[in-house]
């Protein structure tokens, strides 16, 4: 059942790209992707992905927080989950989350269709809430997947001041649901998702596919700034509380000392709301978000503890107001070295050289893994970017990577998990 000709790799990366360019359509813009979570573009896409899951002889569910869910039936041994997101960030790529769900569905379908029964059943999961850039919270649904929901994420907002809670219902859920989202631990045996690297490794060393060995810890913050807003002809520069200065000043910091840590470390201001943002007013509040990442956990803490204090400082000299707000923190989440060994196999098997990389990037692999041990497989993507409208793997890796995941299922060994 294994695919190895080249003419099956070619077929799936095909009708991988062809699913990917129909999910991609899905937006709330016309000239750019936007699918955030719980909108109605996550309703189309969620809808496409579960046509196509029935197209594959899956059977179809969809939890309280909106993941699809897409079920073939095997024997006694525990569940394999097979998962990853379709909602995007602002201006997205069409393959970060999507091409995992597209991969696992096309593997999935191909044992339902050799009609063959596998010893252990495989759940396909299509989450709504990875990238965080709706609400002030992440990973909603693979967390309530988890079972690791708590009702404080109910209240996180919106930019419009739209809480979770409300729009989970404008989705037509019901809050009492959440609960039988998640998976009980006895049922599941392993979670494994495959997603583009978003990074430049794979390409350099010239492999279409890698393992990932674990996925990165995560602390991100929001800081607001205040100010005195003034006339930006009268009032002279030693006299200011210009907030959108200090702000400048902290992301540079920000920047110099990240920099100077070399590869233990990356931080990121991605939002910055200026108010009252207009060109000759001394800005009086300035929003922004942080983002730090380290493979470390304690390099992490360090930095973030760092960060409170050198911010503080700044903020004290220019006479202004700061508030900083953790608003997530998440550890270094190893990948199961079982898993890792399983997956190497699977990319041997179609004729790979199983690399090993970290992913600097998050996924909802971090929720999973507080249910069961978790596996990753990368694809190659053009020049590593991500996170940009030019994200492209081509469809002779996602092809290739179909196949490994094919071949991961079949060697899969659920007694191992069990
Ligand atoms: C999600 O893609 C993240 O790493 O921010
Ligand atoms: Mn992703
Ligand atoms: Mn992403």
């Amino acid at each position: 059942m294994a695919v190895t000709s080249l003419s099956d790799i070619n077929a799936l990366g095909k009708v991988a790209e062809a699913m990917i360019e129909q999910l991609g359509k899905i937006s709330a813009e016309p000239n750019r992707l936007v699918r955030l979570y719980l909108t109605p573009e996550h309703r189309r896409a969620a809808d496409q992905v579960a046509a196509w899951m029935r197209d594959a002889g899956l059977g179809v569910s969809e939890d309280a927080l909106g993941t699809v869910r897409g079920r073939l039936d095997g024997g006694n041994g525990k569940r394999l989950l097979i998962g990853s997101h379709i909602d995007t960030v602002i201006n997205a790529g069409k393959y970060d989350g999507t091409f995992g769900v597209v991969a696992g569905i096309l593997a999935a379908g191909h044992f339902a269709r050799a009609g063959k029964k596998l010893p252990f059943g495989i759940d396909v999961l299509a989450f709504g809430d990875e990238e965080g850039s709706r609400f002030a919270t992440t990973l909603s649904s693979s967390v309530a997947v988890a079972g690791i929901f708590e009702d404080s994420r109910l209240t996180k907002v919106d930019r419009n001041g739209v809480s979770l809670a409300n729009a989970l219902i404008a989705y037509g859920k019901q809050l009492k649901d959440i609960p039988a989202a998640a998976y009980r631990r006895d049922e599941v045996g392993a979670y494994v998702e495959v997603h583009i690297e978003q990074g430049p490794v794979l390409e350099a060393y010239d492999q279409p596919l890698g393992v990932v060995t674990g996925i990165i810890g995560q602390a991100y913050f929001d800081i607001v700034l205040r100010g005195v807003a003034g006339h930006a002809g009268t009032v002279p520069m030693d006299l200011r509380r210009d907030a959108l200065a200090g702000a400048a000043e902290i992301v540079g910091i920000v920047e110099r000392f990240a920099a100077a840590q070399k590869d233990m470390l990356v931080a990121t201001v991605g939002n910055l709301a200026v108010q009252p943002n207009a060109s000759n007013v001394i800005p009086s509040q300035v929003l922004f978000t942080l983002d730090l990442r380290a493979a470390d956990n304690d390099v992490r803490n360090d930095l973030a503890d760092w960060f409170e204090t050198e911010a503080g400082a700044i903020a004290a000299r220019r006479n202004l107001e700061i508030a900083i707000t953790s608003t997530r923190d998440t550890a270094t989440t190893p990948c199961d070295p079982r898993l890792q060994d399983m997956l190497a196999g699977a990319i041997t098997g179609v004729g790979g050289n199983a690399l090993r990389l970290g992913s600097g990037a998050g996924h909802d692999g971090q929720a999973m893994a507080k249910l069961c041990p978790i596996g990753m497989l990368f694809v190659r993507c053009k020049g590593g970017i991500s996170h940009n409208p030019a994200e492209y793997a081509s469809p002779h890796d996602m092809g290739i990577a179909v196949a490994a995941l094919i071949g991961f299922i079949e060697n899969y060994d659920a007694q191992a998990f069990g």
